[in-house]
């Protein structure tokens, strides 16, 4: 028998200004929450002291069956940079190991990061239009290099979980600065120290 939440379930986007409705819940990361993830650290610390800028928020809606989890999200990376590093996600990778994602950007540029715990990286190129599939044991995290707001639409399984630490610990292989006004992707020297 069908429980309340077992209906369907629609949400509308507004395609002009990239957002929908309703937003069940909504969180906000800022440099503060973000400055152990970014190499120059005294930039980070700096403006953590300027007003500690708003670089991401990500909107949900979950779809929550008596027999599925899946959830929707919104995310809007604003440009800019801490040091010479583009604003970026935190980045995570599943908890459970069957989990895959699929990620759909709707506007701006940069890279979708892509790695496994073996050391596997991949940096999949974005611009508005591109969509992703992220399969499981890959740790992802998503870098706006262009000068506008980089908006992706990601679905998954709630109970696919985040683990952060693998994220935490060493980064990505790679990092996405600014090099003479292009964005370039360097060695991180937290792997080859
Ligand atoms: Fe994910």
């Amino acid at each position: 028998m069908l429980q309340p939440n077992d209906y369907p379930v629609s949400v509308q986007f507004d395609l002009s200004k990239l957002v929908f409705s309703p937003v069940l819940e909504k969180v906000e990361r800022r440099v503060s929450d973000m400055a152990k993830h970014f190499h120059d650290k005294d930039a980070a610390q700096t403006l953590v002291t300027q007003g500690d800028k708003l670089l991401y928020e990500v909107l949900y809606h979950s779809f929550e069956t008596s027999k599925s989890d899946m959830v929707m999200c919104l995310t809007r990376i604003f440009s800019g940079t801490v040091g010479d590093e583009y604003h970026m996600t935190k980045g995570h990778i599943h908890a459970r190991d069957d989990q895959a994602e699929i990620y759909f950007c709707l506007q701006g540029e940069g890279y979708l990061l892509l790695q496994t715990l073996d050391g596997e990286f991949r940096a999949e190129r974005w611009t508005a239009g591109t969509l992703s599939h992220i399969p499981p044991m890959w740790a992802h995290r998503t870098v706006n290099t262009g000068t506008n707001d980089l908006v992706f639409v990601s679905v998954f399984n709630l109970s696919a979980g985040y683990d952060y630490g693998v994220v935490e610990a060493k980064g990505f292989k790679k990092l996405v600065v600014e090099h003479d006004g292009q964005p370039t992707l360097t060695d991180n020297p937290r792997w080859n120290p």
